[in-house]
């Protein structure tokens, strides 16, 4: 581990300690900080006043990562941690542990074609959660999320750790999509409308509920198909759009960002409802997004489905076989890997 605060900068957290001593503290770690995701992602949660501590660790650049952002003059003080043997000090006393490590998609490519790669390195971060930080809220952007969840959640299980309601897949992006691309048809302010966005975090899983849209918008049979398709496939937009360089970082940074802030402000008394990907009863799948109600300790209430259109009825019966089998396939990874 090395400190990133120089002596300069440590003079001027002592004095703002003086000024924050009121505030609560919170250490907020990413995995994979040094990744497309994990960079703007940290710059983001650098700048919340409800950071005190942010831990950075990658198995490559961490020490320039947090050298940089240590120089922003924002609460949080930023550590580095690079390779597992310092996963020990990144981990320990967190209270919120993001994880964007893994391999991007490349044109041609699902999110499942990832799994071969991504599953080991989320299963091996997991076990380090479970051992360092096993109270701590794991929120999960490695894709595929489908399967990446149940992963996570087998591997607490088997550390005898597990509380389903501190692991999320981060459907967030989801969410920011469909706001920006209704508000965008609609004329709309994006930062004042509201989609549900349900099911799961790959193609035909990813189930917009623009009937339950605030405001209130409508659309034509053929425009809503073709909107909901445009949500569904809005990652791959983007991946053939970057043409080989990788996927949605950006606008995943932004969501991931605003995911970790919603769980900050609920665990620290304000709570917020967000959509994610957690373990759920409201279908036959046996994990599924929905609006969640987050609190002091993480998911508090599962709002459910709500009430769906006939459309989006037809919509979550054709994705819960495929979302069953990208669970089945997470679990029986970490069983396999026993
Ligand atoms: N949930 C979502 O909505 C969403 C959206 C976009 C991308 N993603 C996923 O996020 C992941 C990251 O994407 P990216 O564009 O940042 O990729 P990237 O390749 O730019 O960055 C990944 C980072 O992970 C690091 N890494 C690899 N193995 C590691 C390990 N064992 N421990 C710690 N760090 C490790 C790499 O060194 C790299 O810095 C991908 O799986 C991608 O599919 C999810």
């Amino acid at each position: 581990m090395f400190s990133t605060m120089s002596k300069v900068n440590a003079g001027r957290c002592i004095l703002r300690s003086f000024s924050t001593s009121s505030k609560k503290q919170a250490k907020v770690a990413v995995l994979g900080a040094s990744g497309g995701i994990g960079q703007p992602m940290s710059l983001l949660i650098k700048q919340s006043p409800l950071v005190s501590h942010l831990s950075l660790y990658d198995i490559a650049h961490t020490p320039g990562v947090a050298a940089d952002l240590s120089h922003m003059n924002t609460r949080a003080a930023v550590t580095g941690h690079m390779g597992p043997d310092q996963l020990e000090a990144c981990l320990t006393k967190c209270d919120i542990v993001v994880i964007p490590a893994g391999v991007p998609r490349k044109p041609g490519m699902t999110r499942d074609d990832l799994f071969n790669t991504n599953a080991s390195i989320v299963r091996d971060l997991a076990e380090a959660c479970a051992r360092y930080c096993p109270k701590a809220m794991i929120a999960i952007i490695a894709n595929p999320v489908n399967s990446t969840v149940p992963i996570a959640s087998e591997v607490f299980k088997k550390h005898n750790v597990y509380d389903p309601n501190r692991i999320f897949g981060v459907t967030t992006l989801d969410v920011v999509r469909a706001n920006a691309f209704v508000a965008e048809a609609k004329g709309l302010d994006p930062a004042e409308v509201n989609v549900p966005v349900i099911g799961g975090h790959a193609g035909i899983t990813i189930i917009p509920l623009i009937s339950q849209c605030k405001p209130s918008v409508s659309f034509d049979a053929d425009k809503l198909d073709a909107m909901t398709k445009r949500i569904q496939e809005a990652g791959t937009e983007v991946v053939k759009a970057k043409a080989g360089a990788g996927s949605a970082t950006l606008s995943m940074a932004f969501a991931g960002a605003r995911f970790t802030f919603s769980l900050l402000s609920a665990m620290q008394g304000k709570p917020v409802i967000e959509c994610g990907y957690v373990k759920s009863s409201e279908t036959d799948a046996s994990y599924f997004a929905t609006p969640l109600h987050l609190g002091r300790n993480g998911l508090e209430k599962n709002l459910g489905l709500g009430k769906l259109s006939a459309y989006e009825k037809d919509l979550v019966e054709k994705a819960i076989p495929e979302l069953k089998g990208n669970i089945k396939k997470g679990e029986e990874f970490v069983k396999k890997s026993a």
